[in-house]
């Protein structure tokens, strides 16, 4: 872990040389080098199942293969990153879904506020691989292929004064992901939408940029935006799931043999990550609280009323969304039949 922040500094202090070692295909003492970036800290789950995918596909295929992770934006925020796993310049990166939707709109979908009715529909629509691989299949035409999914719990308000209702958002400036579907919720929800990388919300909060954001509970912790936002309310308005994503040049040049490796390792980072994630939520209420931050429980239907009809209006604009939609609602039933 160590070994890869050092990697990253010293990359960091010379930009240039990511480029250089991408350009000749990142071969290091005859090793192919896999980098891999993601936005959050060394003890984030997500960061904790990407070293076992480095650990699995070293044990399979270290001979051929030295697997790098950048966390903390180290190689760039990101949209940045995405970018570079497109080019080729990297090799994968973690990246939610609303991010993503620029590059391929049929991530648009998971925008959608209030697409999922509970947290067991979220997992389960997330782990119907036939439904998500062809959804993961669909990018190409992007450069990149998704190959699995981290949880990244539900997103909530927080923000420097109390958000109780939603009349409490009007006038105020809350920093979304750089999604144009996430602009149109903030402005349905009746405040203005402050698009902005993950990696300057936390000056952007304390210097009064912005009023507040949105997201899980570990954003409080892990990245402190608890530190300068001390009102969390559970409004529940999104469960954005965040990708592991991979340059398609380079997955499709995989042997069948190498790719199920890379495959295994994919499924084995996403147990791990989740099986640590309500743990770490867990963890991450009782530090914020700590932190002097303050939970709000709140009417989530007056919440939901306000962008509902974003629902209509996002499948009329993109046709390519109504299939997935459809399908998600069909779970949302099925789990609500079951409890
Ligand atoms: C979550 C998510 C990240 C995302 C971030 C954001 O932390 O896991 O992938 O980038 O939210 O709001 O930008």
């Amino acid at each position: 872990m160590l070994k890869s922040i050092k990697k990253g500094i010293a990359l960091l202090l010379s930009s240039a040389l990511v480029f250089a070692l991408a350009g000749c295909g990142g071969a290091a003492g005859g090793k192919r080098i896999i980098r891999i970036s993601h936005s959050q800290s060394e003890t984030h789950p997500q960061h904790l199942g990407l070293v076992e995918f480095e650990k699995y596909v070293e044990s399979k295929l270290g001979d051929k293969y030295d697997v790098q992770i950048f966390p903390n934006e180290l190689l760039g925020p990101s949209v940045k990153a995405i970018e570079l796993v497109q080019t080729g310049a990297i090799d994968f990166a973690i990246a939610s879904t609303g991010n993503l939707e620029t590059f391929d709109n049929i991530y648009q979908v998971f925008s959608i506020p209030y697409l999922f009715d509970s947290v067991e529909a979220y997992h389960k629509v997330m782990e119907d691989k036939e439904l998500m691989n062809s959804i993961y299949k669909s990018t190409a035409a992007a450069g990149f292929e998704a190959v699995t999914w981290f949880d990244a719990g539900t997103r909530n308000f927080y923000a420097k004064t109390p958000i109780k209702t939603p009349e409490d958002l009007k006038g105020k400036k809350i920093r979304v992901q750089q999604s144009p579907t996430n602009v149109k919720m903030m402005q349905a929800f009746g405040a203005a939408a402050a698009p902005m990388s993950f990696g300057e919300v936390y000056t952007a909060i304390q210097s009064g940029v912005i009023d507040g954001a949105e997201n899980n509970e570990l954003a409080l912790t892990n990245n402190k935006h608890g530190e300068v936002a001390k009102y969390y309310t559970y409004n529940q308005h999104q469960m954005v799931p965040d990708l592991l994503i991979g340059n398609l040049k380079f997955l499709n040049g995989l042997s069948p043999e190498e790719r199920q490796v890379f495959d295994e390792a994919a499924e084995l980072a996403t147990k791990v990550e989740r099986e640590q994630w309500s743990v770490a939520t867990n963890k991450a209420i009782e530090q914020a609280k700590e932190m002097g931050v303050q939970f709000i429980e709140t009417d989530v239907q007056a919440f939901k009323q306000k962008v509902l009809p974003l629902h209509k209006e996002l499948l009329s604009e993109n046709p390519k969304l109504k299939p997935i939609y459809d399908s998600i609602q069909k779970v949302n039933d099925e789990v609500k039949e079951m409890k």
